[in-house]
């Protein structure tokens, strides 16, 4: 098992690692090293992934540099590692919202985590990223995603998943590949609430969308978005329209 390292922004890079046998076309699972004076790793991989991704980071930095672990939600590809970066990293700490504190980390977390506010800044020096709430966008309650704003980069967690191995960074269509991936998993919790939760993403016009899933983008993010805002707004009223007929 190879995990790549891509810089896809000033000193952000994409750990990525191919795993062929999941879902119908193989799939990337992507994490994000923000290096900084406190760098930050966004998304720890599962437990199985960990001694690749973590001689990926050792290709950049030394590993015990890691200041702070954050992720958009609970499950195995997002933090399944924690503890591992933790052991790995003892200056590090992991960082969450209050939501995901509070409901899991505060009771398994090896270390006390650092709850984030909603829209609270972690200045890393050299880098800051700004905690936006998205509470089950794309699912679970404590669901939260970072955006760094000297890069105007913003970590999508899943949001914008597509299969394969395309290429690490793209300024191509990632909207029709992510609509065909929705459709097949059905991984995004749709709510009323769901396009406006992605509208305000959208309205940080950010320049590269780091993908948990697939390629990054690198262009105008805000159109992006806005399309897929629009894409659930459909599918809810598909849904309910359904539900009432
Ligand atoms: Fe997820
Ligand atoms: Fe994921």
């Amino acid at each position: 098992m190879e995990t790549r390292v891509d810089e896809i922004a000033e000193r952000i890079y994409r750990l990525s690692t191919f795993l062929p046998v999941v879902g119908p076309r193989g799939f990337t699972f992507n994490q994000f090293l923000v290096d900084a004076d406190e760098p930050l790793l966004f998304h720890c991989g599962q437990r199985a992934l960990f001694p690749a991704v973590s001689a990926a980071v050792a290709r950049v930095m030394d590993v015990r540099r890691l200041r702070w672990i954050a992720f958009s939600h609970i499950e195995a590809d997002e933090c399944g590692a924690l503890d591992e970066w933790l052991a790995a990293a003892p200056a590090a700490t992991v960082t969450h919202g209050a939501i995901g504190c509070a409901i899991w980390l505060n009771d398994q977390a090896p270390r006390p985590p650092r709850a984030l506010a909603d829209g609270e800044v972690l200045d890393l020096g050299g880098r800051r990223v700004r905690r936006l709430d998205t509470p089950h966008v794309p699912h679970c309650w404590d669901a939260g995603l970072l955006h760094e704003e000297t890069t105007a980069t913003l970590f999508t967690s899943d949001l914008l998943t597509h299969v394969g191995d395309p290429p690490a960074l793209t300024e191509g269509d990632i909207i029709e590949p992510a609509i065909a991936a929705e459709r097949h998993f059905g991984y995004t919790t749709i709510s009323p609430a769901t396009g406006a939760t992605v509208r305000r993403l959208a309205a940080l016009a950010p320049r590269t969308l780091a993908v948990m899933h697939g390629s990054s983008f690198s262009g105008d993010g805000k159109a992006v978005l806005t399309r897929l805002a629009s894409f659930y707004d459909e599918r809810l009223r598909q849904g309910t329209t359904a539900a009432g007929a």
